[in-house]
């Protein structure tokens, strides 16, 4: 193949050296260095400068190279590295790189560009691969396949955006390919402006490109895509785990204030009887917009309303804007400026830009001095009993939204502008508040929530997709959103429910907050001068609608919770697209289908439209069960109805739900009588339980327990498992419920002989104020469900069933 024709664009061109270094191998090409590291062996890291050093600074990678296997030679043609599972070819003549399987199977090669600059700018060029599809990169709108579209990662403040605005508000450059019954991630590591370009405009290459910086790209093998965002996560981190009151239900508004009408939201969830967790106090909670102040007449005693709240069961979550009013006598404005901590402009002097407050100047967060600094302002919150902190405007928006680029970051001492800066700044912020608070919260975990990101921001903050806006196409774009940002590590993501701009209406807002109780951060919130939001403000239908799956959501508490855990364990998100089970599937990609995802490993859901009330939905590989009603499908497309008040719901066949009967007004209600529903299937499943305080860190020091139960569809068997751990579990008693094996009357349990029980089942309850006169609103129902209570025990329990 020809080398570059132009010389507008410098590709790396040909090797003119090599030599192993620990982990890996470095050249020098006749355009440029470049470098082959592995991180482990599904890991290898491409580096290419044209500088003497590589750059080796990462605010998102937390891995280092690792002693790995693997062996270099090289022929006539090409320089190759054998690893332990897959091989790289590097042609000598343009320095192009092939990333094949152990048998010779193409995974992801250059395109006859292969690495090359155009000015600053620094590309990757990929063949695109038959049938080749491309999934993840994070919160970006667009389809699930996003083969033929391209992406901007530049972090910004998007106002409602339209479902196909790019780019908005967190940036994370890695992506999924798949294709041939292959799968491979690709992750770019340079915080300048990128692109990433799947085929969009034209015909033979995929593509990756920095505005500057090296060209430093990971490659990641993986047998599955689950096994490659398990890589990806490994490199740039995974969850902690969070509070569990902050996967309850969190009630949000712009803003709530004074402080008696915060008191009577909370008042008003008791009275309904719908459980919830958080109030989260916006931006009105302050003087003036002055973060670490409190607005005198709106929330005349902020300890006493706090305190209030929790003896109520609330937890309480608190804006904090990076913007800090340029003002004398504000006290962090005077300690800022004088403690050195803002933004520079590249004179020295502080940099100035409007946003709630007025004139702000705004922290460094590169610089190790401001984040201690950070924390310090943190000290009345935590104090005050605030356990909850929400990053906003951190990309950073600005009234003009254009943020100079000339304006300086300390970069751990390294100082860069903030064309580097800028897509890390939110991250940085949100990694303070995170830090910050977890010390000063002596143990108890704190709950952070941030608008703008980067990749590794999962270690730090949960994530939610910022303006969205009242509408169907919203609430659809926004599901993808999130099992994408799953894809690209981050788990715990949420968006608005209800759409923060403009009016829901109420069918709208019912269809949300059912997707929403199957999302990982389940918030409602609406924008200032909308109108009122809250679970009942649509209409007794939709607060009933609204209370059923909130509680479901509640019920559903432990089998959530260890969702978040196995995301904290292996970075396995808890909104999980089919194309994590699926990936060479073509039927899960059309457009009918694309938004479908598993919530956990074993509920199925379907979102739709607001308006539609037949749907049709795939269901992949197994066997399903309607959630509510039982009813038994095979794989296949299916038409099932979806009425306002039925969000469409499937259990996996052969799989063990794990639920509570009872639900309290929060989290915080424990229980002892655990609901355990087994699905009739040929295959043979495990879910593991996870369990801990559910708001301290004692789970590092082991106190936690788990507990596995194993079915074996085919031999007929359920082994709950004895609790395994240093905690004792809540759990006294099990109630077991056996799901499409028809009248069963009798099991064996540990070799005796018992009888079961039947009866009519729920999980949604029937909307008792919308009977039409003279009928019986029957609701969904499972007819004689068969079951077993019976203690817990510190023995496994066999069942035969
Ligand atoms: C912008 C955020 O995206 C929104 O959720 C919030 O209500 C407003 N800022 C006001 O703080």
């Amino acid at each position: 193949m020809a080398i570059l024709h132009s010389s507008l664009s410098k590709s790396l061109s040909q090797i003119d050296s090599w030599a192993s270094i620990p982990n890996g191998i470095s050249g020098k090409a006749a355009n440029g260095n470049f470098r082959v590291l592995f991180y482990n062996d599904h890991i290898a890291r491409v580096t290419a400068s044209q500088h003497e050093t590589f750059e080796e600074f990462s605010y998102a990678v937390i891995a280092n190279p690792k002693n790995t296997e693997f062996s270099t030679n090289e022929d006539a043609t090409h320089l190759h590295i054998k690893s332990k599972h897959f091989n790289i070819s590097i042609d000598k003549a343009h320095t192009r790189f092939a990333f094949t399987t152990k048998q010779n199977a193409v995974i992801n090669e250059d395109d006859t560009f292969g690495i090359s600059w155009n000015g600053d700018q620094v590309t990757t060029y990929k063949k695109l691969q038959q049938g080749e599809r491309f999934i993840g990169l994070g919160e970006k709108t667009g389809p699930l396949d996003r083969r033929g579209q391209g992406y901007q990662n530049w972090n910004t403040d998007n106002f409602a955006y339209h479902s196909g605005a790019d780019p908005l508000y967190c940036s994370t450059p890695f992506y999924i390919g798949i294709h041939n019954g292959l799968v491979y991630g690709i992750f770019l590591d340079n915080t300048f402006k990128s692109f990433v370009n799947f085929g969009a405009s034209n015909n033979r290459f995929s593509s990756f490109s920095a505005d500057k910086g090296d060209m430093n790209y990971y490659f990641i093998h993986g047998e599955s895509v689950a096994e490659v965002i398990q890589h990806y996560t490994h490199l740039t981190g995974r969850m902690p785990l969070p509070p569990l009151w902050s996967i309850g239900y969190q009630q949000c508004r712009y803003s709530y204030f004074p402080d008696t009408e915060v008191q009577s939201i909370a008042d008003t969830f008791h009275e309904k009887d719908i459980p919830a967790d958080v109030i989260v106090f916006d931006i009105h909670y302050m003087e003036a917009y002055k973060i670490f102040t409190w607005h005198k007449e709106h929330f005349r005693d902020p300890k006493k309303l706090i305190a209030d709240l929790q003896a109520k069961g609330f937890e309480v979550v608190v804006m904090c804007d990076p913007g800090i009013k340029v003002e004398d006598g504000y006290h962090t404005y005077e300690d800022g400026v004088k403690q050195n901590v803002f933004i520079k402009y590249p004179d020295g002097s502080n940099f100035t830009a409007q946003v709630w407050p007025g004139w702000c100047h705004f922290p460094d967060f590169t610089k190790p001095a401001t984040r201690v600094w950070w924390k310090e302002q943190f000290k009345e919150y935590v104090s005050l009993g605030v356990k909850g902190f929400w990053n906003d405007m951190n990309e950073i928006a600005t009234w003009g939204n254009q943020l100079p680029e000339n304006i300086e970051l300390d970069f751990e001492g390294n100082p860069d502008s903030m064309r580097r800066g800028r897509n890390i700044y939110g991250m940085q912020m949100a990694r303070s508040t995170y830090e910050g608070t977890k010390a000063l919260m002596k143990g108890k975990r704190p709950f952070n929530l941030t608008r703008a990101g980067f990749s590794g921001i999962q270690r730090y903050a949960a994530v939610w997709t910022g303006d969205n806006v009242a509408t169907d196409e919203h609430m659809m774009l926004g599901t993808r959103m999130l099992n994408s940002m799953g894809l690209a590590g981050i788990a715990f993501c949420g968006y608005d429910v209800g759409g923060f701009v403009g009016d829901a209406n109420p069918k709208l807002f019912a269809r949300w907050i059912a997707l929403g109780a199957f999302s990982p951060f389940f918030r409602g919130h609406s924008m200032v001068n909308s109108r009122d939001s809250e679970p009942w403000s649509f209409g007794e239908e939709v607060e009933e609608i609204s209370r059923n799956y909130i509680k479901l959501r509640y019920r559903l508490m432990p089998y959530i919770y260890s969702a978040f855990y196995e995301a904290a364990q292996s970075g396995m998100p808890v909104n999980r697209s089919l194309a994590i089970y699926h990936p060479h599937d073509a039927k899960i990609y059309q457009g009918q289908y694309q938004h479908q995802y598993l919530f956990g490993a074993n509920l199925l859901v379907a979102p739709i439209e607001s308006y539609k009330e037949l749907m049709k939905v795939y269901l992949p590989e197994s066997n399903w069960f309607g959630l509510y009603d039982d009813a038994l499908y095979s794989s296949g497309e299916t038409i099932v109805e979806c009425p306002p008040d039925k969000l469409p719901v499937f259990v996996k066949a052969s799989a063990v739900l794990v639920m509570n009967q009872e639900v309290g007004n929060n989290t915080k209600h424990k229980q002892e009588l655990l609901e355990i529903h087994v699905y009739k299937g040929e295959n043979e499943t495990s879910f593991t339980r996870y369990e801990d305080d559910g708001d301290s860190f004692d789970y590092e020091q082991g106190n936690f327990c788990t507990q596995q139960f194993v079915h074996n569809g085919q031999k007929q068997q359920l082994i709950i498992e004895k609790v395994k751990g240093k905690r004792n579990s809540q759990y006294k008693k099990y109630v077991v419920y056996f799901h499409g094996f028809g009248a069963l009357e009798n099991v064996s349990v540990n070799g005796n002989n018992k009888q079961l029980l039947s009866k009519d089942y729920r999980y949604l309850q029937p909307l008792r104020s919308f009977d039409p006169v003279g009928t019986v609103n029957e609701g969904y129902k499972i007819n004689d469900l068969p079951y077993i209570e019976i203690p817990a025990s510190d023995e496994d329990i066999k069942m035969q069933l």
